[in-house]
């Protein structure tokens, strides 16, 4: 595996491989690499010529200093499972590579922004569209790989994807989410989870398929209802429960048993945000 830090040389290298015609992935990360990443590792060293990576903690993503401040760095850890998962290339570069003047553009992400993760955690998606946007620029990938678990995420990309045209060409992957034994999301933020809460966290996924079970048409009010007590009870604190249209995100209190439908939470468990998603029509 070779390291990058710095954009010209990334850029360098990336230019040579494509006078080879060499396919290029992409797998953007913050660090603190789990089970879920590095299935996106394979999935796209299935597809492509090269993998590339890149570990950046994304200042402008944070709404939260705090959080910015606590999320995990684990590099040296981080290296070890990329070689060892057979990453091609790592692109590592210093927020004054990524920022080097001052940011000012607006992604236009309409109604998306401004629900679920959007309502919470304002300007959260504007900051994940800076940096992605700056990663894509320098990368030029070929074939781009996110989680699902981070599905409004997913959403925000394909519009970033269909709003730029210097983005027409790159093929969005989304990689279904991987799961402990007990069905808990891998999430970089588990770590910070303590062995107490990290007994009950199982229960999200849990409330999630029982939505899932229990979905008929008509009125979805106490099926989201049941699910916000179920969690509370467990001694969560849910921002969110809902059930939206897995298209447009936009939350369906009533269902017409025809509608492709989504079910997303996000939920404090101590002082973590956990969050997690199931589709439920599939
Ligand atoms: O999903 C993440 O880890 C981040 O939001 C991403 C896509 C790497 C941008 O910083």
């Amino acid at each position: 595996m070779k390291l990058f830090k710095r954009t010209n040389d990334i850029k360098e290298i990336i230019n040579k491989f494509k006078r080879n015609n060499l396919s290029i992935g992409f797998i953007p990360t913050m660090g603190a690499l789990h089970n879920g990443h590095l299935k996106l590792i394979l999935e796209c060293k299935k597809k492509c010529d090269v993998t590339v990576s890149s570990i950046f903690v994304n200042p402008t993503q944070f709404n939260d200093k705090n959080d910015f401040n606590k999320y995990p760095r684990t590099t040296e850890k981080d290296l070890e499972a990329l070689l060892n998962t057979g990453c091609d290339i790592l692109f590592l570069p210093s927020e004054k590579d990524i920022y080097p003047s001052e940011n000012d553009k607006n992604y236009p992400l309409g109604a998306l922004e401004q629900v679920f993760e959007g309502a919470f955690r304002p300007g959260h998606f504007q900051g994940v569209c800076q940096v992605v946007d700056r990663l894509f620029k320098n990368i030029s990938p070929d074939e781009v790989f996110f989680g699902q678990k981070d599905y409004q995420q997913c959403m925000v990309i394909n519009k970033l994807l269909k709003t730029d045209p210097s983005f027409e060409k790159i093929n969005m992957n989304i990689v279904p989410t991987v799961r402990e034994t007990d069905g808990l999301a891998m999430s970089s933020r588990n770590l910070r989870l303590s062995s107490e809460e990290r007994k009950i966290a199982p229960v999200i996924y849990e409330t999630l398929q029982k939505v899932k079970q229990n979905l008929k048409p008509g009125d979805l009010t106490n099926l989201t209802d049941e699910a916000k007590h179920r969690l509370a009870e467990a001694g969560l604190v849910p921002d969110y429960f809902s059930i939206a249209h897995a298209e447009t995100l936009v939350q369906i209190n009533n269902w017409n048993g025809k509608d492709p439908l989504v079910a997303l939470v996000a939920a404090f468990l101590g002082k973590i945000r956990l969050i997690d998603n199931l589709t439920l029509t599939n």
